[in-house]
């Protein structure tokens, strides 16, 4: 994709001491992380801890209460939708997809943040529109109404019109949470890809395991602030996820991928480790 060469230098994303609620009471409170161009940053956190809300936050969605959110260095509430269509795709949580356009139209819609006022797809549009479908394996799909498609299928739909859109910066929202093992592992190989082509990369995950196994830098939320974020390694440990999650959780090291296994503990485990029997706790090796 060639706008993703020269968006090497482009996809910086700053988040500032954001604070933003929908009603009286605030859910996101003074939240910051930086994404470099380049960059791959995980958001997690337990349901309701706002990871959603702040990648609505850096869409433009929303304007916060306080705070900036600057891409490139500009503040993203003095750009129109269609600027932020040209540097920003999002892949969000669930896609309403309720009309029978056929994949292929879904995807091309993608591009109308490039075209022209009342300009029409020309054929470049239809080439980047058609490579976006390859590399997300949806090719095969693109006759197919996208109102029958399965949820990972609409997953990976959404994902090909993101990248229609050649952007610098791909925000996604929980983009495997439809998917089974094999098609996430493809999804974040994907991202990781689009990553080393310069595409800034800004997901939120609730498998902790792939967090930990494609995201460079991980901003931990609790109730909608900034609980710990950096590394993996010094985010993803026993002590951070159990007092975040409020359960057990045991952390330990893959030697294949080296990077970090995070497993819930069932009930009857979490009672084992309570008893006073148990000497050494096995969750606490990280
Ligand atoms: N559209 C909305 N209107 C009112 N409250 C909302 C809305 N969306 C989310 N919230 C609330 O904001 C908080 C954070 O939600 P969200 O960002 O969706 O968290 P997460 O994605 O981490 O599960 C929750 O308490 C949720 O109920
Ligand atoms: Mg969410």
């Amino acid at each position: 994709m060639s706008s993703t060469a020269e968006g090497s230098a482009r996809g910086r994303v700053d988040v500032e001491q954001v604070t933003f609620g929908y009603h009286r009471d605030a859910v996101v409170r003074d939240v910051s992380f930086r994404a470099p161009p380049g960059g791959f940053v995980g958001i997690i956190g337990p349901n309701g801890s706002g990871k959603s809300t702040v990648i609505k936050l850096i869409s433009g969605l929303m304007a916060p209460w306080s705070g900036h959110i600057a891409l490139d260095g500009t503040d993203v509430a003095s750009l129109s939708r269609r600027e932020i269509g040209r540097r920003v795709a999002v892949v969000p949580q669930e896609t309403d997809m309720p009309f029978p356009f056929t994949v292929l139209e879904m995807v091309l819609f993608g591009r109308t943040p490039h075209l022209g006022g009342f300009a029409f797809e020309q054929e470049r549009d239809l080439q980047v529109a058609r490579s976006a479908l390859e590399r997300t394996g949806t090719l095969a799909l693109a006759d197919r109404p996208v109102t029958e498609l399965s949820g990972g299928e609409r997953q990976r739909v959404a994902l090909a019109r993101a990248l229609a859109q050649e952007p610098a910066i791909l925000l996604l929202d929980e983009p495997s949470a439809f998917l089974d093992i094999r098609h996430a592992v493809e999804m974040y190989d994907l991202l990781r890809a689009l990553r080393d082509e310069g595409v800034t990369i800004v997901s939120t995950l609730h498998d902790l395991n792939l967090a930990a196994l494609y995201c460079e830098h991980i901003v931990l939320l609790s109730e909608g602030t900034v609980y710990q974020q950096g590394a993996p390694s010094a985010v993803i440990t026993y002590e951070h996820l159990t007092a975040v999650y409020e359960t057990e959780i045991y952390v330990s090291m893959n030697e294949i991928t080296n990077t970090l296994n995070v497993l819930p503990l069932d009930g009857r485990s979490r009672a084992t480790l309570r008893s006073p029997a148990s000497e050494s706790s096995p969750s606490r090796e990280t």
